[in-house]
């Protein structure tokens, strides 16, 4: 129920302003996002590298001014080559919404975020590291897979993410299914019209495990992203049948997110990436995760109502 409405006020400047005003969500913020500037995000990095891999995301999204997304860029820059001089690159890769770099500033959005996500890339690749493309809504997703075929021509080590709501990720799947390929299958976290999207709970799970039947058969590397038990035990069982290795998929969950599990997984010899945001535009994404557990919404309603 609460769902709709969350992700509608994610996109609504008026809701942001009330809530990054309002003083308690800072410390609300603090357990999905790791902090506001490169040393936050580092600090997090050390310490979450001790048992588990990570990908590193600055915050943005739905850039419409040239300069936001040439210093989206320069912070990618900066944190690769942090990451490359720290010694972490082999255990930390980058994820980037190609909205935050360019995409949609008007006609030419699409080559501009195509040659900022090559400087991204480029960045990676210097300090020996990957790069994996967030999926936005679905009005982005044609696009942002012709600019991951751009990318891979030269920077074959790019990965994208597919959403199992959408009814065409199955076909998507197939197509990125072969070798070196690289896909994080998510369930989906936008509001996506019945026209494109399962919209029921079980429909989604049910659709997740036929994309990840696909990508477990295919010959590329499936990345598991998903905080649900049965998804994942499903995948270690898929994993199993088609003979993969633990080096040959791997698990990822959300910064903050069931925490202990990631790390029992992680003991158990399995693959086990955090994907960890860290920036000042945290507002979308923060309520992406509040739409996604009424039980984060509760806990925030009830800190507003007894401040
Ligand atoms: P589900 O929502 O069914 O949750 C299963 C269980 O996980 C819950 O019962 C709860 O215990 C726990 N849980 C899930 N969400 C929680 C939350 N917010 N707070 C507390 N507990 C929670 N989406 C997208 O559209 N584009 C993208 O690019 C990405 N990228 C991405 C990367 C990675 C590494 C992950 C893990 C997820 C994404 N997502 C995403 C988000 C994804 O689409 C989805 O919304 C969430 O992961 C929740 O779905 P689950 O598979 O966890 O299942």
């Amino acid at each position: 129920m609460l769902r709709k409405p969350l992700l509608l006020a994610a996109r609504s400047r008026a809701c942001r302003t009330v809530v990054e005003r309002t003083p308690l969500t800072r410390a609300m913020v603090d357990r999905f996002v790791a902090g506001e500037a490169l040393p936050d995000a580092l600090a997090a990095v050390e310490e979450v590298t001790r048992d588990r891999l990570v990908t590193l995301d600055f915050l943005g999204e739905d850039t419409s001014d040239l300069a936001q997304a040439e210093a989206t860029v320069t912070a990618y820059e900066d944190l690769l080559a942090a990451l490359g001089e720290a010694g972490l690159a082999d255990r930390a890769e980058v994820s980037v919404k190609l909205s935050a770099v360019g995409q949609f500033l008007g006609s030419d959005g699409e080559r501009i975020a195509l040659d900022n996500a090559r400087r991204i890339a480029e960045a990676a690749k210097a300090v020996g590291t990957t790069v994996t493309l967030d999926m936005e809504d679905h009005t982005t997703t044609d696009s942002t897979l012709g600019i991951l075929r751009e990318l891979r021509q030269d920077f074959p080590f790019v990965g994208a993410v597919l959403q199992a709501y959408l009814r065409r990720t199955e076909a998507d799947c197939r197509d990125l299914s072969g070798a070196g390929s690289r896909v994080r299958l998510c369930k989906g976290a936008y509001d996506e019209p019945e026209s494109v999207a399962y919209r029921d709970k079980h429909e989604v799970d049910r659709a997740y495990v036929r994309a990840l039947r696909i990508l477990m058969e295919g010959d590329g590397y499936p990345m598991v992203a998903s905080h649900d038990p049965r998804m994942i035990a499903i995948a270690g069982r898929l994993a199993a049948d088609n003979g993969r290795s633990a080096d040959d998929h791997e698990y990822q969950m959300l910064y903050g997110i069931r925490d202990e599990e990631q790390k029992r997984l992680a003991a158990e010899g399995k693959r086990m990436r955090v994907y960890i945001p860290y920036g000042t535009e945290w507002y979308g994404y923060y309520m992406r995760r509040l739409a996604e557990r009424p039980a984060n919404m509760l806990f925030f309603a009830r800190s507003l109502l007894t401040r």
